[in-house]
């Protein structure tokens, strides 16, 4: 059996130098030796990713951090204090440890501490750090259960470490620390408001620019469903397309019409972090139905709201 519980069975195939798929708060991790080129590469190979995008790595100890960064601004400490583990990525300075592969040729290094009681253990376990993107194919639904890993990318790992549903569902926030600014590279459950709260220091959200985007991977079409999705009002939407077979997906209302395939409600109570956990299932769900097109609707612009709607655009955008 490819799925399983098992820390132990994972700990010796990435030390085998194979890739094997862990549970994280955000989304399922495709993970492999961070240390270790040859084994980097294949997480490219399994994900048809391009070279140029880096990894994140992912430590079990903040002193862990040491041997990745040759420095760090002092307000980081209170960063790590404060949000680690947790869905917060610091992109740093590289030490001569990380391999080029996993910084995509860049001097910086993004890492981050899980908030996973299994992946943490598997962590501490093993004496290198693990790269690992999301476990999903380049551009496609990030994974949010070891099922979806299974659906997609089963035959590329040695292993899946199940650890259930994914709490938080949407990717870490990610953040370039600079000595007198920090830069919001991705936005995630943690909100630039409370980093510049923690650290006194100024965040900027960076936008993204597809010639040379500060984060490789913020491409503006990604987490793409086959189906084409439009956002709007969906009450509106779905009289003007009345004629074709319609997914919909919807914050917390039901709509009714007779050319409604299937439907995905987020949160019914109007709960931003449920909406967030159900969110890449939902865009799964609604891809597998087979619809002409999926009508969804922006949520509050609030917390993990922005984050839902910042890959929402670009799940939508062809
Ligand atoms: O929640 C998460 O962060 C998940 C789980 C598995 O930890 N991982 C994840 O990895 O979302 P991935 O590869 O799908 O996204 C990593 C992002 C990419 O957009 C990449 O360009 C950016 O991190 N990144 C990595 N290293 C970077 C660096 N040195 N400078 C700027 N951006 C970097
Ligand atoms: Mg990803």
């Amino acid at each position: 059996m490819k799925i399983g519980k098992n820390i132990a069975v994972a700990k010796a195939a990435l030390e085998a130098g194979e890739l094997v798929a862990i549970p994280t708060e955000t989304v399922y991790g495709l993970a492999a030796n961070a240390l270790d080129s040859k084994s980097v590469v294949k997480i490219f190979e399994a994900k048809n990713r391009p070279f140029f995008n880096p990894l994140i790595v992912h430590i079990g100890l903040a002193e862990n951090l040491e041997e990745l960064t040759n420095s760090k601004p002092a307000y980081v400490d209170k960063l790590i204090e404060e949000f680690w583990p947790g869905p917060l990525t610091l992109v740093l300075p590289k030490s001569n440890k990380v391999p080029d592969i996993v910084s995509g040729g860049l001097d910086t290094v993004a890492v981050r501490m899980p908030n996973h009681a299994m992946t943490l253990e598997l962590l501490q376990s093993l004496n290198f750090p693990l790269a690992a993107p999301s476990a999903n194919p380049f551009k496609y639904i990030s994974p949010t259960t070891a099922e979806h890993v299974a659906a997609q990318m089963g035959d590329k790992v040695s292993y899946i470490l199940d650890g259930g549903a994914c709490k938080v569902g949407v990717e870490s926030t990610i953040v370039k620390c600079l000595d007198d600014k920090i830069l919001l590279l991705r936005e995630g459950k943690i909100q630039a408001e409370e980093i510049e709260a923690f650290t006194g220091i100024k965040a900027e959200k960076v936008k993204t620019n597809n010639e040379k985007p500060e984060a490789p991977g913020m491409l503006s079409t990604h987490y793409a469903p086959n189906s084409k999705i439009l956002i709007g009002n969906i009450a509106d939407l779905i009289e003007k397309y009345s004629d074709k077979k319609l997914g919909i997906l919807s914050f917390s209302e039901k709509y009714t019409a007779e050319n409604i395939l299937y439907q995905e409600i987020l949160s019914s109570k109007e709960n931003l972090s449920e909406a967030a956990a159900n969110f890449f299932s939902a865009l799964r769900n609604l891809d597998a139905a087979h619809v002409d097109l999926i009508l969804a609707e922006y949520l509050p612009e609030e917390g993990i709201g922005r984050a839902v709607n910042d890959r929402l655009r670009r799940a939508s955008t062809i």
